[in-house]
């Protein structure tokens, strides 16, 4: 076998040319990606996620709302996400830097929810529709979530609460330097 050291140095390259061209590579093009300003002067964006937010994504992570939301809007030429009313503009790789899971699903039971913090009515009707669903809609109920006050309101529970805020920090909603918005 005097071709040995030829035979293991073609095996080493045949892994290690597709994995450096795969993750580092990858990681070359978007690993110093970070918060920027659309314009020069402008706020850092995405915005910083609010701490309860940041505890909402493990419960939305845990209850697997992944199964059947996405979050990623597609360019327009690339299906109807936007005309559907789910984003302003389509999601660009910045838009998650910020996120140390990122959930963007790849099954649309439901909505996608990437920009629903832009949409989202208040605290009360968000309650109202996890903890029961309308008939007919495919989505659980998670009213588990919660517990009847008083005065008949939802009472969020720890993880509840978690959950609201972090559906309202969901927002794709401002210019980046890869999408601008529309004005
Ligand atoms: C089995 C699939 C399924 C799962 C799991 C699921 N959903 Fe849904 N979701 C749907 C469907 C279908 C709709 C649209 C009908 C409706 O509003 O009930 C929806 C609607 C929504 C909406 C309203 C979106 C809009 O644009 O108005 C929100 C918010 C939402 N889901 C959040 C969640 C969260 C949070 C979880 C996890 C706790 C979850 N969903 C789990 C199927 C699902």
């Amino acid at each position: 076998m005097k071709n040995l050291n030829l035979i293991l140095a073609g095996v080493f390259f045949t892994v290690a040319a597709p994995f450096g061209g795969l993750l580092l590579g990858g990681h070359a093009q978007l690993g110093a990606l970070g918060r920027a300003p659309a314009e020069e002067g402008g706020p850092l964006l995405p915005a910083l996620e609010p701490g309860l937010a940041i505890q909402g994504r493990q419960v939305y992570l845990q209850l697997g709302c992944v199964a059947c939301h996405t979050q990623q809007v597609r360019p327009a030429g690339q299906g109807s996400d936007i005309a559907q009313g789910w984003g302003a503009r389509p999601s660009v790789a910045r838009d998650y830097v910020l996120q140390p899971q990122v959930a963007l699903g790849n099954r649309r039971v439901g909505p996608d929810l990437a920009n629903y913090g832009a949409r989202a009515k208040s605290d009360a009707e968000i309650a109202a529709h996890l903890s029961a669903p309308a008939a007919g809609s495919a989505m659980p109920a998670y009213a588990f979530l919660f517990s009847p006050a008083k005065d008949g309101s939802l009472q969020p529970n720890e993880r509840g609460a978690a959950l609201i805020a972090y559906l309202k920090s969901l927002r794709q909603d401002y210019s980046s330097p890869e999408a601008k918005l529309k004005q």
